[in-house]
Protein backbone atom coordinates (compact mmCIF):
# COMPACT_ATOMS: atom_id res chain seq x y z
CA UNK A 1 0.00 0.00 0.00
CA UNK A 2 1.67 3.29 -0.67
CA UNK A 3 -0.09 5.45 2.23
CA UNK A 4 -2.83 7.88 2.53
CA UNK A 5 -4.78 5.35 4.78
CA UNK A 6 -4.99 7.17 7.74
CA UNK A 7 -5.68 10.85 8.03
CA UNK A 8 -1.68 12.26 8.55
CA UNK A 9 -1.66 15.13 10.41
CA UNK A 10 -0.65 17.99 8.71
CA UNK A 11 2.76 18.37 11.41
CA UNK A 12 3.09 14.89 11.30
CA UNK A 13 3.00 14.95 7.52
CA UNK A 14 5.47 17.97 7.71
CA UNK A 15 7.73 16.18 9.93
CA UNK A 16 8.22 13.08 6.96
CA UNK A 17 5.11 10.78 7.79
CA UNK A 18 3.62 12.50 5.02
CA UNK A 19 3.62 12.80 0.44
CA UNK A 20 6.75 13.11 0.09
CA UNK A 21 8.91 14.44 2.70
CA UNK A 22 12.70 13.93 2.81
CA UNK A 23 13.71 11.01 5.00
CA UNK A 24 10.52 9.75 5.68
CA UNK A 25 8.43 6.58 4.55
CA UNK A 26 6.57 8.42 1.66
CA UNK A 27 10.45 9.53 0.53
CA UNK A 28 11.37 5.81 0.89
CA UNK A 29 8.61 4.33 -0.84
CA UNK A 30 9.30 6.37 -3.88
CA UNK A 31 13.28 4.34 -3.51
CA UNK A 32 11.29 1.63 -3.44
CA UNK A 33 8.94 2.38 -6.28
CA UNK A 34 12.60 3.10 -8.44
CA UNK A 35 13.85 -0.25 -7.31
CA UNK A 36 10.18 -1.72 -8.50
CA UNK A 37 10.95 0.07 -11.96
CA UNK A 38 14.96 -0.86 -12.13
CA UNK A 39 14.15 -4.26 -10.96
CA UNK A 40 11.96 -4.52 -14.07
CA UNK A 41 14.12 -3.14 -16.38
CA UNK A 42 17.15 -5.38 -15.14
CA UNK A 43 14.82 -8.53 -16.06
CA UNK A 44 14.64 -6.90 -19.43
CA UNK A 45 18.17 -6.14 -20.53
CA UNK A 46 19.98 -9.63 -19.16
CA UNK A 47 23.89 -9.87 -20.19
CA UNK A 48 24.63 -12.25 -22.69
CA UNK A 49 24.50 -15.91 -20.73
CA UNK A 50 27.80 -17.75 -21.33
CA UNK A 51 25.71 -21.11 -22.29
CA UNK A 52 25.14 -24.53 -20.56
CA UNK A 53 28.91 -25.39 -22.03
CA UNK A 54 30.85 -22.62 -20.14
CA UNK A 55 33.80 -23.15 -17.75
CA UNK A 56 34.20 -21.78 -14.20
CA UNK A 57 36.06 -18.80 -15.44
CA UNK A 58 33.45 -18.08 -17.56
CA UNK A 59 30.33 -18.26 -15.34
CA UNK A 60 32.54 -16.08 -12.49
CA UNK A 61 32.74 -13.44 -15.27
CA UNK A 62 29.24 -13.71 -15.75
CA UNK A 63 28.43 -13.01 -12.47
CA UNK A 64 30.87 -10.41 -11.91
CA UNK A 65 29.27 -8.80 -15.50
CA UNK A 66 25.41 -9.13 -14.13
CA UNK A 67 26.57 -7.58 -10.24
CA UNK A 68 29.05 -4.84 -12.21
CA UNK A 69 25.71 -3.96 -14.65
CA UNK A 70 23.48 -3.96 -11.80
CA UNK A 71 21.37 -6.51 -12.91
CA UNK A 72 19.94 -9.67 -11.19
CA UNK A 73 21.46 -13.32 -10.14
CA UNK A 74 18.24 -15.44 -10.16
CA UNK A 75 18.25 -19.17 -8.78
CA UNK A 76 18.82 -20.69 -12.61
CA UNK A 77 22.23 -18.61 -12.86
CA UNK A 78 25.31 -19.77 -11.43
CA UNK A 79 27.09 -18.09 -8.65
CA UNK A 80 29.88 -18.49 -6.11
CA UNK A 81 29.25 -20.26 -2.94
CA UNK A 82 30.05 -18.07 -0.75
CA UNK A 83 27.61 -15.42 -2.46
CA UNK A 84 25.06 -18.31 -1.94
CA UNK A 85 25.37 -19.01 1.49
CA UNK A 86 26.11 -15.48 2.50
CA UNK A 87 22.78 -15.34 1.40
CA UNK A 88 21.34 -18.27 2.82
CA UNK A 89 22.72 -16.58 6.52
CA UNK A 90 21.12 -13.52 5.91
CA UNK A 91 17.79 -13.89 4.52
CA UNK A 92 17.78 -16.72 6.84
CA UNK A 93 18.42 -14.53 10.02
CA UNK A 94 15.80 -12.17 8.40
CA UNK A 95 13.09 -14.76 7.86
CA UNK A 96 13.69 -15.57 11.65
CA UNK A 97 13.91 -12.03 12.91
CA UNK A 98 9.81 -11.54 11.19
CA UNK A 99 8.72 -14.56 13.01
CA UNK A 100 10.55 -14.15 16.37
CA UNK A 101 9.38 -10.13 16.03
CA UNK A 102 5.77 -11.14 16.14
CA UNK A 103 6.27 -11.98 19.67
CA UNK A 104 6.64 -8.73 21.53
CA UNK A 105 3.96 -7.10 20.20
CA UNK A 106 1.82 -10.38 20.01
CA UNK A 107 1.87 -9.55 23.72
CA UNK A 108 -0.08 -6.63 23.37
CA UNK A 109 -3.50 -8.08 21.02
CA UNK A 110 -5.62 -8.92 24.22
CA UNK A 111 -4.93 -5.60 25.73
CA UNK A 112 -4.93 -2.99 23.07
CA UNK A 113 -7.08 -0.17 24.19
CA UNK A 114 -9.83 -0.17 21.82
CA UNK A 115 -11.21 -2.67 18.99
CA UNK A 116 -9.72 -0.43 16.83
CA UNK A 117 -6.07 -1.11 18.00
CA UNK A 118 -6.88 -4.81 18.36
CA UNK A 119 -7.75 -4.98 14.62
CA UNK A 120 -4.69 -3.27 13.25
CA UNK A 121 -2.21 -4.75 15.55
CA UNK A 122 -3.70 -8.15 14.96
CA UNK A 123 -3.19 -7.04 11.12
CA UNK A 124 0.40 -5.92 11.38
CA UNK A 125 1.59 -9.41 13.98
CA UNK A 126 0.06 -11.19 11.15
CA UNK A 127 2.19 -8.90 8.36
CA UNK A 128 5.01 -10.23 10.16
CA UNK A 129 4.49 -13.88 9.61
CA UNK A 130 3.79 -13.06 6.10
CA UNK A 131 7.14 -11.40 5.74
CA UNK A 132 8.69 -14.20 7.33
CA UNK A 133 7.06 -16.18 4.57
CA UNK A 134 8.15 -14.47 1.64
CA UNK A 135 11.64 -14.65 3.36
CA UNK A 136 11.29 -18.04 3.55
CA UNK A 137 10.34 -18.66 0.31
CA UNK A 138 13.42 -16.43 -1.10
CA UNK A 139 15.98 -18.70 0.87
CA UNK A 140 14.44 -21.74 -0.66
CA UNK A 141 15.76 -20.33 -4.22
CA UNK A 142 18.77 -21.26 -3.14
CA UNK A 143 18.40 -24.98 -2.55
CA UNK A 144 18.02 -24.78 1.50
CA UNK A 145 14.68 -26.15 2.95
CA UNK A 146 12.65 -24.18 5.09
CA UNK A 147 12.25 -26.67 7.72
CA UNK A 148 15.93 -27.15 7.51
CA UNK A 149 16.13 -23.05 8.45
CA UNK A 150 13.42 -23.55 11.02
CA UNK A 151 15.22 -26.42 12.97
CA UNK A 152 18.52 -24.01 13.05
CA UNK A 153 16.97 -21.52 14.48
CA UNK A 154 15.31 -23.75 16.96
CA UNK A 155 18.58 -25.32 17.70
CA UNK A 156 20.06 -21.50 18.40
CA UNK A 157 22.01 -21.97 15.61
CA UNK A 158 21.03 -19.13 13.63
CA UNK A 159 20.45 -15.62 14.86
CA UNK A 160 17.41 -12.87 14.62
CA UNK A 161 17.24 -9.79 15.52
CA UNK A 162 18.95 -8.21 18.85
CA UNK A 163 16.02 -5.88 19.33
CA UNK A 164 13.47 -8.62 19.54
CA UNK A 165 14.82 -9.31 23.14
CA UNK A 166 13.70 -6.78 25.09
CA UNK A 167 10.54 -6.81 26.43
CA UNK A 168 7.27 -4.44 25.86
CA UNK A 169 6.42 -3.03 29.16
CA UNK A 170 3.37 -1.10 28.35
CA UNK A 171 0.84 0.31 25.39
CA UNK A 172 3.21 2.97 24.26
CA UNK A 173 6.09 0.12 23.87
CA UNK A 174 3.64 -0.57 20.49
CA UNK A 175 4.09 2.68 19.57
CA UNK A 176 7.84 2.69 20.06
CA UNK A 177 8.35 -0.45 17.74
CA UNK A 178 6.25 0.85 15.40
CA UNK A 179 7.84 4.06 15.18
CA UNK A 180 11.11 3.08 15.82
CA UNK A 181 12.03 -0.21 15.41
CA UNK A 182 9.92 -0.78 12.01
CA UNK A 183 11.56 3.04 11.03
CA UNK A 184 14.65 1.36 11.36
CA UNK A 185 13.36 -1.67 9.77
CA UNK A 186 12.71 0.47 6.67
CA UNK A 187 16.19 2.12 6.58
CA UNK A 188 17.78 -0.98 6.54
CA UNK A 189 15.38 -2.81 4.20
CA UNK A 190 14.46 -0.13 1.61
CA UNK A 191 18.22 -0.77 -0.28
CA UNK A 192 17.95 -4.17 0.00
CA UNK A 193 15.39 -4.00 -2.73
CA UNK A 194 18.17 -3.37 -4.72
CA UNK A 195 19.57 -6.37 -3.43
CA UNK A 196 21.68 -8.28 -6.75
CA UNK A 197 20.05 -11.66 -5.83
CA UNK A 198 16.19 -10.98 -7.58
CA UNK A 199 14.28 -13.00 -5.26
CA UNK A 200 15.48 -11.27 -2.02
CA UNK A 201 15.05 -7.66 -3.82
CA UNK A 202 11.74 -9.09 -5.48
CA UNK A 203 10.66 -9.55 -1.79
CA UNK A 204 11.94 -6.52 -0.05
CA UNK A 205 9.49 -4.53 -2.31
CA UNK A 206 6.59 -5.96 -1.13
CA UNK A 207 8.17 -6.27 2.51
CA UNK A 208 8.84 -2.20 2.80
CA UNK A 209 5.18 -1.06 1.18
CA UNK A 210 3.98 -3.03 3.90
CA UNK A 211 6.58 -1.70 6.55
CA UNK A 212 5.13 1.64 5.95
CA UNK A 213 2.35 1.06 7.12
CA UNK A 214 3.70 -0.44 10.15
CA UNK A 215 6.11 2.54 11.07
CA UNK A 216 2.92 4.91 10.84
CA UNK A 217 0.36 3.01 13.08
CA UNK A 218 3.34 3.09 15.68
CA UNK A 219 3.94 6.86 15.23
CA UNK A 220 0.24 7.42 15.53
CA UNK A 221 0.10 5.53 18.59
CA UNK A 222 2.86 7.84 19.73
CA UNK A 223 1.40 11.25 18.51
CA UNK A 224 -2.06 10.19 19.93
CA UNK A 225 -0.47 9.50 23.80
CA UNK A 226 2.20 12.54 23.64
CA UNK A 227 -1.07 14.71 22.63
CA UNK A 228 -3.15 13.01 25.76
CA UNK A 229 -2.62 13.28 29.40
CA UNK A 230 1.05 13.99 31.20
CA UNK A 231 0.30 10.33 32.53
CA UNK A 232 0.42 9.80 28.62
CA UNK A 233 2.33 11.43 27.30
CA UNK A 234 5.19 10.09 30.16
CA UNK A 235 4.18 6.79 29.43
CA UNK A 236 5.05 7.30 25.72
CA UNK A 237 8.70 9.07 26.84
CA UNK A 238 9.35 6.10 28.86
CA UNK A 239 9.09 3.82 25.66
CA UNK A 240 10.94 6.14 23.32
CA UNK A 241 13.76 6.41 26.23
CA UNK A 242 13.67 2.33 26.66
CA UNK A 243 14.16 1.90 22.32
CA UNK A 244 16.25 4.46 21.18
CA UNK A 245 19.51 2.77 21.35
CA UNK A 246 18.70 -1.13 20.89
CA UNK A 247 16.89 0.13 17.58
CA UNK A 248 20.20 1.98 17.13
CA UNK A 249 21.84 -1.22 17.52
CA UNK A 250 19.26 -2.92 15.15
CA UNK A 251 22.02 -1.58 12.15
CA UNK A 252 24.89 -4.12 13.47
CA UNK A 253 28.48 -3.74 14.98
CA UNK A 254 30.27 0.03 13.84
CA UNK A 255 31.64 -0.63 10.28
CA UNK A 256 34.93 -1.08 11.27
CA UNK A 257 33.61 -4.48 13.57
CA UNK A 258 31.55 -5.58 10.46
CA UNK A 259 32.67 -9.31 9.09
CA UNK A 260 30.04 -9.12 6.08
CA UNK A 261 29.26 -5.56 5.15
CA UNK A 262 32.63 -5.56 3.01
CA UNK A 263 32.19 -8.73 0.60
CA UNK A 264 28.22 -8.12 1.00
CA UNK A 265 28.67 -4.52 -0.75
CA UNK A 266 31.06 -6.38 -3.37
CA UNK A 267 28.16 -8.05 -4.42
CA UNK A 268 25.86 -5.68 -4.33
CA UNK A 269 23.78 -7.89 -1.40
CA UNK A 270 24.01 -4.71 0.95
CA UNK A 271 24.31 -1.26 -0.52
CA UNK A 272 25.03 1.01 2.52
CA UNK A 273 27.25 0.28 5.81
CA UNK A 274 25.91 -0.49 8.83
CA UNK A 275 26.96 3.19 9.99
CA UNK A 276 25.73 4.70 6.79
CA UNK A 277 22.15 3.46 7.67
CA UNK A 278 22.56 4.08 11.34
CA UNK A 279 23.03 8.19 10.35
CA UNK A 280 20.22 8.03 7.99
CA UNK A 281 18.37 6.77 11.00
CA UNK A 282 19.15 9.36 13.14
CA UNK A 283 18.64 12.14 10.91
CA UNK A 284 15.22 11.11 9.87
CA UNK A 285 14.21 10.70 13.40
CA UNK A 286 15.09 14.08 14.97
CA UNK A 287 12.65 16.37 13.29
CA UNK A 288 9.51 13.26 13.57
CA UNK A 289 10.22 13.45 17.44
CA UNK A 290 10.08 17.29 17.44
CA UNK A 291 6.41 16.86 16.02
CA UNK A 292 5.53 13.97 18.48
CA UNK A 293 6.38 16.72 21.56
CA UNK A 294 9.26 13.98 22.40
CA UNK A 295 12.93 13.78 23.28
CA UNK A 296 15.56 11.55 21.85
CA UNK A 297 17.30 10.27 25.09
CA UNK A 298 20.81 12.01 23.94
CA UNK A 299 22.08 14.52 25.40
CA UNK A 300 24.56 14.93 22.62
CA UNK A 301 22.74 14.74 19.51
CA UNK A 302 23.08 18.00 17.31
CA UNK A 303 23.44 18.82 13.81
CA UNK A 304 26.76 19.08 12.42
CA UNK A 305 26.70 21.72 10.20
CA UNK A 306 29.93 20.55 8.51
CA UNK A 307 29.20 16.61 8.05
CA UNK A 308 25.42 17.75 7.57
CA UNK A 309 24.48 15.30 9.66
CA UNK A 310 23.76 14.63 13.33
CA UNK A 311 26.30 13.65 15.67
CA UNK A 312 25.07 11.22 18.18
CA UNK A 313 25.64 9.00 21.12
CA UNK A 314 26.39 5.63 19.99
CA UNK A 315 24.71 2.20 20.81
CA UNK A 316 26.31 0.18 23.71
CA UNK A 317 28.06 -2.69 21.43
CA UNK A 318 29.13 -4.76 24.40
CA UNK A 319 25.36 -4.90 25.02
CA UNK A 320 24.62 -5.75 21.47
CA UNK A 321 27.35 -8.39 21.40
CA UNK A 322 25.82 -9.77 24.75
CA UNK A 323 22.07 -10.03 23.70
CA UNK A 324 23.04 -11.69 19.98
CA UNK A 325 25.22 -14.17 22.01
CA UNK A 326 21.78 -14.66 23.78
CA UNK A 327 21.91 -13.04 26.80
CA UNK A 328 19.52 -10.29 26.20
CA UNK A 329 16.40 -9.50 29.02
CA UNK A 330 13.97 -11.92 26.70
CA UNK A 331 16.31 -14.06 25.20
CA UNK A 332 15.35 -17.58 26.96
CA UNK A 333 11.24 -16.20 26.68
CA UNK A 334 11.68 -15.67 23.02
CA UNK A 335 13.42 -19.35 22.04
CA UNK A 336 10.88 -21.01 24.89
CA UNK A 337 8.03 -19.77 23.04
CA UNK A 338 8.60 -20.33 19.53
CA UNK A 339 9.61 -24.07 20.62
CA UNK A 340 6.62 -24.45 22.47
CA UNK A 341 4.53 -22.64 19.31
CA UNK A 342 6.15 -25.28 16.84
CA UNK A 343 5.08 -28.20 19.08
CA UNK A 344 1.82 -26.61 18.95
CA UNK A 345 1.57 -26.41 15.57
CA UNK A 346 3.03 -29.61 14.55
CA UNK A 347 -0.85 -30.88 13.82
CA UNK A 348 -1.07 -28.25 11.50
CA UNK A 349 1.92 -29.31 9.11
CA UNK A 350 0.91 -32.49 9.65
CA UNK A 351 -2.59 -32.20 8.48
CA UNK A 352 -0.91 -29.75 5.47
CA UNK A 353 0.95 -32.44 4.54
CA UNK A 354 -1.39 -34.81 4.31
CA UNK A 355 -3.70 -32.74 2.16
CA UNK A 356 -1.00 -31.73 -0.17
CA UNK A 357 -0.35 -35.65 -0.29
CA UNK A 358 -3.82 -36.22 -1.27
CA UNK A 359 -4.16 -33.50 -4.10
CA UNK A 360 -0.76 -34.39 -5.52
CA UNK A 361 -1.95 -38.84 -5.29
CA UNK A 362 -2.37 -39.57 -9.21
CA UNK A 363 -5.93 -40.00 -9.71
CA UNK A 364 -7.71 -43.33 -10.32
CA UNK A 365 -10.81 -43.83 -12.09
CA UNK A 366 -13.66 -44.86 -10.05
CA UNK A 367 -14.74 -48.35 -11.60
CA UNK A 368 -17.78 -48.45 -13.50
N1 LIG B 1 20.96 -8.66 15.73
C1 LIG B 1 21.48 -9.91 15.64
N2 LIG B 1 22.62 -10.18 14.98
C2 LIG B 1 23.24 -9.15 14.38
C3 LIG B 1 22.74 -7.83 14.41
C4 LIG B 1 21.55 -7.61 15.13
N3 LIG B 1 20.99 -6.40 15.23
N4 LIG B 1 23.56 -7.04 13.71
C5 LIG B 1 24.57 -7.81 13.26
N5 LIG B 1 24.38 -9.08 13.68
C6 LIG B 1 25.27 -10.22 13.48
C7 LIG B 1 25.41 -10.57 12.01
O1 LIG B 1 24.38 -11.43 11.60
C8 LIG B 1 26.76 -11.24 11.99
O2 LIG B 1 26.66 -12.53 12.58
P1 LIG B 1 26.94 -13.90 11.71
O3 LIG B 1 28.27 -13.75 11.08
O4 LIG B 1 26.88 -15.00 12.70
O5 LIG B 1 25.85 -13.98 10.72
C9 LIG B 1 27.54 -10.42 13.00
O6 LIG B 1 26.58 -9.84 13.85
C10 LIG B 1 28.41 -9.33 12.36
O7 LIG B 1 27.58 -8.34 11.74
P2 LIG B 1 27.77 -7.83 10.23
O8 LIG B 1 27.65 -6.37 10.22
O9 LIG B 1 29.03 -8.41 9.65
O10 LIG B 1 26.52 -8.55 9.55
P3 LIG B 1 25.73 -8.15 8.25
O11 LIG B 1 26.64 -7.60 7.20
O12 LIG B 1 24.88 -9.30 7.87
O13 LIG B 1 24.80 -6.92 8.72
C11 LIG B 1 22.44 -6.66 9.15
C12 LIG B 1 23.80 -7.13 9.70
C13 LIG B 1 22.52 -5.16 8.93
C14 LIG B 1 21.36 -6.99 10.17
C15 LIG B 1 22.18 -7.37 7.80
O14 LIG B 1 22.29 -8.78 7.96
C16 LIG B 1 20.85 -7.08 7.21
O15 LIG B 1 20.64 -6.02 6.65
N6 LIG B 1 19.91 -8.05 7.28
C17 LIG B 1 18.60 -7.96 6.66
C18 LIG B 1 17.63 -7.21 7.50
C19 LIG B 1 17.34 -7.90 8.80
O16 LIG B 1 17.61 -9.06 9.04
N7 LIG B 1 16.73 -7.17 9.72
C20 LIG B 1 16.37 -7.71 11.01
C21 LIG B 1 15.25 -6.99 11.56
S1 LIG B 1 13.77 -7.52 10.75
C22 LIG B 1 12.66 -6.62 11.42
O17 LIG B 1 13.04 -5.74 12.07
C23 LIG B 1 11.24 -7.01 11.20
C24 LIG B 1 10.33 -5.85 11.22
O18 LIG B 1 9.05 -6.31 11.11
C25 LIG B 1 10.47 -4.98 12.36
Amino acid sequence: MYGNDFNVPDEVAGAGLGAGAPGGPSHLLDEVAAAERALREAGAARVADPGVAADGDELLRYFDAVIEADQKIEPRDWMPDAYRQGLIRQIAQHAHSEIIGMQPEGNWISRAPSLKRKAILLAKVQDEAGHGLYLYAAAETLGVSRDALVELLLAGRQKYSSIFNYPTLTWADVGAIGWLVDGAAIVNQVPLCRCSYGPYARAMIRICKEESFHQRQGYEILHTLAHGTPGQKAMAQDAVNRWWYPSLAMFGPPDADSTHSQQSMTWKIKRFSNDELRQRFVDMCVQQASVLGLDIPDPDLRWNEQRQAHDYTQPDYTELMRVIKGDGPCNRQRAAHRHAAHADGAWVREAAAAYAAKRNAPTTKAAA
